[in-house]
């Protein structure tokens, strides 16, 4: 598994922004958005192209477009809704699939309550949109579930990431053949014994949405 932590003044602005517990739901949905358009940048580093001709005004010009199939966007709900816009708008082509997991507050086990993806993602690249990569329970269960689609490779967006997250992820995918990547714009200290990221910037879900 390859991990990036996006090191760049505009996302450590904006992160620092999101940490602030005084930043406000429409200011944290605002700068959540912005954020992941600048990691996606990162994200999409390896997503695949044609080579095609296109003619300019005055000559043939050698270019590439995105190949078909389109990769595939997958939002982690509910917070991970807040990441889609900032995504799509770097990638506008590609399909949106959703996955609907709630992590269990006691024992922290990932369950799914929804899905809404195709039956068959032969050949697909997918990017998976995930605020807060904790215990990684999650997250594990969301590739696992896009690899046993036939998912080609995964690439996680993270705002914020955990050690014992990574710790698991790199654990459960050990001697994975397909590639797993993660893209976050911080990798925290540590876990608190609820789960929650340290210093991080509290519940991803709720300062998205509010408290519902
Ligand atoms: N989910 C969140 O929203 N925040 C955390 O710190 C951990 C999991």
């Amino acid at each position: 598994m390859e991990t990036l932590v996006v090191d760049h003044p505009l996302v450590a602005h904006k992160l620092t922004t999101l940490r602030d517990v005084r930043t406000d739901s429409p200011t944290f949905r605002r700068l959540a958005d912005e954020l992941v358009t600048l990691l996606a940048y990162e994200a999409t580093r390896d997503v695949r192209v044609s080579a095609v001709t296109v003619e300019t005004p005055l000559t043939p010009a050698q270019g590439v477009r995105l190949s078909r199939p389109a990769p595939i966007v997958v939002p982690i709900l509910r917070a991970g809704l807040g990441m889609l816009d900032g995504m799509m708008r770097l990638l506008p082509t590609a399909e949106v699939g959703f996955l609907g997991m709630i992590r269990n507050e006691e024992t922290l086990e990932a369950s799914t309550y929804a899905t809404r993806l195709p039956e068959d993602l032969s050949g697909r690249q997918c990017y998976v949109l995930d605020p807060m990569l904790a215990t990684g329970g999650t997250l594990a269960a969301a590739i696992q579930y896009l690899f046993d689609r036939g998912a080609e490779d995964v690439t996680a967006l993270c705002l914020l990431a955990a050690p014992e997250g990574l710790a698991h992820l790199d654990g459960m995918f050990q001697g994975s053949s397909r590639p797993i990547r993660v893209v976050t714009a911080g990798l925290d200290e540590c876990l608190n014994d609820q789960g929650y990221i340290l210093p991080g910037l509290g519940d991803a879900g709720d300062r998205l949405y509010g408290v519902v």
